[in-house]
């Protein structure tokens, strides 16, 4: 395979940096110790750091310093919806939270199915605050009809393809892109939605659904796409990732296809782990999203799934719209929510799990799913270590704040979360040597 495209100029010139009292934890263990960073690079992660003059100090006493963290499923609207976002404008609400690299779906306009679609995005990130990998679409327009020309997209460094929003839902068109994808080896990344299941759904159907009027997609419209890609992928002998799971019977598919030692991985987004579907009780449609908060009974099996290792990854789905567009009758509303910003707390503050296995959810297994790790030639997911390219992310694991949506980066202000208080922030974002968050603050 060709070599990656790498996108951000990073920081410019040889500035020191010297992150100071922490404690740093990657998937080799946890040291107190500080770390140096010049131009580029960790040089040096130890007790006795001794930075040269003039160097940056980032104070990280009673913090974490982690390995960025890397997000799966980032919506980041351009081109075509610039009102709602932009790479840089995305790229900052992910430096915010802690992220150095997102990768971006290929729901824009137009969509990300071509070679010239791809350097576009590529140019655009260039001078942004994060690593945007795309992810490419698997059809053409993601109309569902035709594949896209895979292989061009990998040659520019695409490992991951999706045609998240909908799911593919031709059996045999999936079929065929596992095997190719196989052959090209990337990943193909699930959207589970049967069209014919959902139909003109708005929420989760149960009895929210029937006592508020909306009409209701139900579960197993994600189940029986899970179930039909594990056949797929079991007779293909393909690797699948499945995105944004959401109901214990998806969960419980996924974790017998790894006991049965099928290649798949999965993720799970905050809102699916925090929010049931009786938030729709006011109709505010910024409680819309796709797939649908669920009951209880489906939170604790997608907690559970992250507690087990059923699910590998948390991923935001940051899926920003404007005001203007978002605001609209529930039914009629686009779904999704913002995410770069609160995931990291929210993991910290609703979950019951060690932080180093946050961690591991947020930075280095999704790094290797992407694709983006050392092991495939890349610079995300640590281990923070001497001579590696300095993407850190430094956590303040007592620090509590209240959400405000109007204080957010993102252009959007669609978090559920507004007047939520969450315990645990990220303080500093180190992107390639560069400190792009102080004291959670972005610095450009
Ligand atoms: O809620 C969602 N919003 N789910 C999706 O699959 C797409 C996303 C979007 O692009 O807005």
């Amino acid at each position: 395979m060709a070599e990656r495209t790498t996108t951000g100029t990073g920081r410019r010139g040889t500035q020191a940096v010297v992150v100071r009292g922490g404690t740093v934890v990657d998937q080799t263990g946890e040291r107190p110790a500080d770390v140096l960073v010049v131009g580029d690079r960790v040089v040096e992660v130890g007790t006795t750091v001794s930075p040269p003059r003039g160097a940056v100090e980032l104070d990280a006493s009673g913090c974490v310093v982690s390995p960025g963290l890397v997000d799966l499923h980032t919506h980041l609207r351009q081109p075509g919806r610039e009102e709602s976002e932009t790479v840089e404008s995305g790229a900052r609400a992910a430096s915010l939270g802690g992220f150095t690299a997102v990768v971006a779906m290929p729901n824009t306009e137009p969509t990300l199915d071509s070679a010239e679609a791809v350097r576009n995005v590529y140019e655009l990130a260039t001078t942004a605050t994060a690593e945007v990998a795309v992810a490419g679409a698997i059809t053409v327009a993601r109309a569902g009809e035709r594949l896209a020309p895979m292989a061009e997209l990998a040659e520019l460094g695409v490992r991951i393809f999706t045609d998240d929003g909908t799911g593919v839902q031709s059996a045999g068109l999936m079929r065929r892109a596992l095997e190719y994808a196989t052959g090209l080896g990337v990943t193909l990344a699930q959207h589970c939605e049967d069209a014919t299941l959902a139909g003109d759904g708005a929420m989760h159907e149960g009895a929210w659904s029937s006592r508020l009027g909306i009409p209701g997609m139900p579960a197993v419209a994600e189940e029986v796409m899970v179930a039909r890609d594990l056949a797929l992928a079991r007779s293909t002998g393909a690797r699948i990732h499945f995105l944004h799971l959401s109901t214990a019977g998806s969960v419980g598919l996924v974790r017998r296809a790894k006991a049965e030692g099928l290649p798949v991985t999965a993720e799970a987004a905050p809102h699916h782990f925090t929010l049931t579907d009786a938030c729709a009780a006011g109709y505010d449609p910024v409680f819309k999203v796709n797939p649908p908060l669920r009951p209880e009974s489906d939170v604790g099996a997608v907690k559970q799934g992250l507690a087990d290792g059923t699910i590998d990854a948390i991923a935001t789905d940051h899926a920003p719209h404007a005001p203007e567009a978002k605001d609209l009758p529930f039914d009629q509303a686009p779904p999704g929510m913002l995410g770069l910003q609160t995931a990291l707390s929210l993991a910290l503050t609703e979950l019951d799990l060690p932080l180093v296995r946050i961690l591991a959810l947020m930075s280095w297994q999704p790094a290797a799913i992407a694709g983006l790790d050392a092991a495939r030639g890349g610079n995300q997911g640590g281990p923070v270590a001497p001579g590696s390219v300095a993407n850190l992310c430094v956590i303040d694991p007592t620090a509590t704040w209240i959400v405000d949506p109007a204080a957010l980066a993102s252009r959007s202000r669609n978090s559920p979360y507004g007047g939520r208080s969450l315990t645990g922030r990220v303080r500093h974002t180190v992107f390639r040597g560069e400190p792009v968050v102080i004291d959670a603050e972005a610095q450009r």
